[in-house]
């Protein structure tokens, strides 16, 4: 579902265990979980709570990488107690099939710190493919640029 102003405070205390401290929300202003630009996507369990988001445009992008517009940028996490446990596959899958429902594409996009290996592994099960990789122009960590075309 649409992110709410609700889930989007909820996401400002979301916090990750280093190394993925990195990914953690606190301090982030909460109206940009809301702007239309990165499309953020809310998902949610049958109890209503909130398990996971997506985000589809500005915000997937590091600065430093090269992007066109021949991709779409989606980023997007679980909530941190809920990492770790095989689910990371079935909620971006979930995103997967939201963007090739709802937008007019035929490449997804994600940027990932090269020293996530979790992630790389989930999302080179669901197909993606390693493009680029570069140094982040604000930590000047790697990071991989991997792309999925839609079937
Ligand atoms: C990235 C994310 C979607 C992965 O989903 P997940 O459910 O936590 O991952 P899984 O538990 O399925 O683990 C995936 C694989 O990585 C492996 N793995 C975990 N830690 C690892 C490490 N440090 N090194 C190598 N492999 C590792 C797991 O063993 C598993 O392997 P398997 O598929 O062979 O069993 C999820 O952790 C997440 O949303 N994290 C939020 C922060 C983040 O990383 N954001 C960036 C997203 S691009």
């Amino acid at each position: 579902m649409h992110m709410t102003a609700a889930y989007a405070d909820e996401l400002t205390r979301w916090e990750y265990p280093h190394p993925y401290d990195r990914y953690s929300m606190l301090d982030t202003d909460p109206s940009e979980f809301l702007d239309p630009t990165s499309h953020f996507l809310a998902l949610v369990d049958a109890a209503g709570e909130l398990a996971g988001f997506r985000s589809f445009g500005r915000d997937g992008q590091v600065p430093g990488g090269t992007y066109d517009d021949s991709a779409l940028d989606m980023g997007g996490g679980l909530r941190p107690d809920l990492t770790g446990r095989g689910l990371g596959g079935a909620a971006i899958q979930l995103g997967i099939d939201y963007a090739w429902e709802n937008f007019d594409i035929q490449k997804l996009r994600v940027t990932v710190w090269q020293e996530n290996k979790r992630a790389l592994k989930v999302l080179s099960a669901l197909g993606f493919q390693s493009l680029d990789r570069f140094v982040a122009t604000t930590t000047q960590e790697e990071y991989q640029i991997l792309t999925l075309a839609r079937r």
